[in-house]
């Protein structure tokens, strides 16, 4: 038997449930895939029909196992990759089957392609990276590891977002220009409808539209 774990049963692990069981209905290969959801805060509970375990009873599981983190924040996000991966299991992406990625874009595992979400070319991503609802990736970006888009962010051609950065929703990420490259720094936060025209150094977090540190828009 093939397990598949949705680490974290809150509400975007709900949506990524939705997701999963699309993806699985699409692939004859994985249909008979058993799914539930890890989450130790949880254990025990059903939740739209699927059982939540505890991380212990998910290592005990026989066959193969694969999960998907579907928790925002990005340490989480990482300390539960490293913990799942210590325990034998394989990250596994989600990828919505309307979600369009072109064939010279290169993407890390364990990510989640949300509906309506596009990564153009070119573009390469680092390991669980997580794109939501009607965002894109323009050509030619370069996205690190254990990055999340929420729903409807534009980042256009060129962008660098480094590690653990968050991008809320609706912000819109200027394109990179010749000698003028755009970067998002490590664990930088760009707020949820920001116009980001400059770049963003690691750990700030940006708001308002032109984009500025958070206090001084
Ligand atoms: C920017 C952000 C991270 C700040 O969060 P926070 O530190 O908890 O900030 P607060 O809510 O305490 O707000 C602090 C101030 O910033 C303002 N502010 C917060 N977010 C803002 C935004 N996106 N744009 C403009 N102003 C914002 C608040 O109005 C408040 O102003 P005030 O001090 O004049 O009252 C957060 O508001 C945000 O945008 N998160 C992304 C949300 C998102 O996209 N969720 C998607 C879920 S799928």
């Amino acid at each position: 038997m093939r397990h598949i774990a949705i680490v974290g049963a809150g509400g975007f692990g709900r949506e990524v449930l939705a997701m999963l069981r699309d993806q699985l209905a699409r692939d004859p290969a994985r249909a008979s895939s058993a799914i539930c959801f890890v989450d130790d805060a949880k254990a025990g509970q059903q939740i739209h029909g699927v059982e939540v375990l505890s991380v212990a009873a998910f290592a005990a599981l026989e066959g193969s196992r694969a999960f998907v983190v579907a928790i925002a924040n990005s340490e989480a996000r990482e300390r539960e990759t490293l913990r799942l991966e210590a325990l034998g299991a394989a990250p596994f992406t989600v990828l919505a089957g309307n979600a369009l990625l072109f064939d010279t874009a290169t993407m890390g595992e364990g990510a989640v392609v949300a509906p309506f979400a596009f990564v153009s070319a070119n573009v390469t991503i680092g390991r669980q990276f997580h794109l939501n609802y009607h965002s894109y990736v323009a050509h030619d970006c370069v996205i690190g590891d254990f990055v999340t888009f929420a729903p409807g962010v534009k980042c256009n051609g060129g962008v660098v977002i480094e590690d653990h950065a968050y991008i809320g929703s609706g912000a819109v990420i200027k394109q990179s220009q010749p000698g003028r490259p755009m970067v998002i720094g490590r664990g930088a936060v760009v707020g949820m409808g920001a116009v980001v025209t400059k770049s963003v150094p690691a750990g700030v977090t940006v708001v308002g539209n032109p984009a500025r540190p958070l206090g001084a828009a």
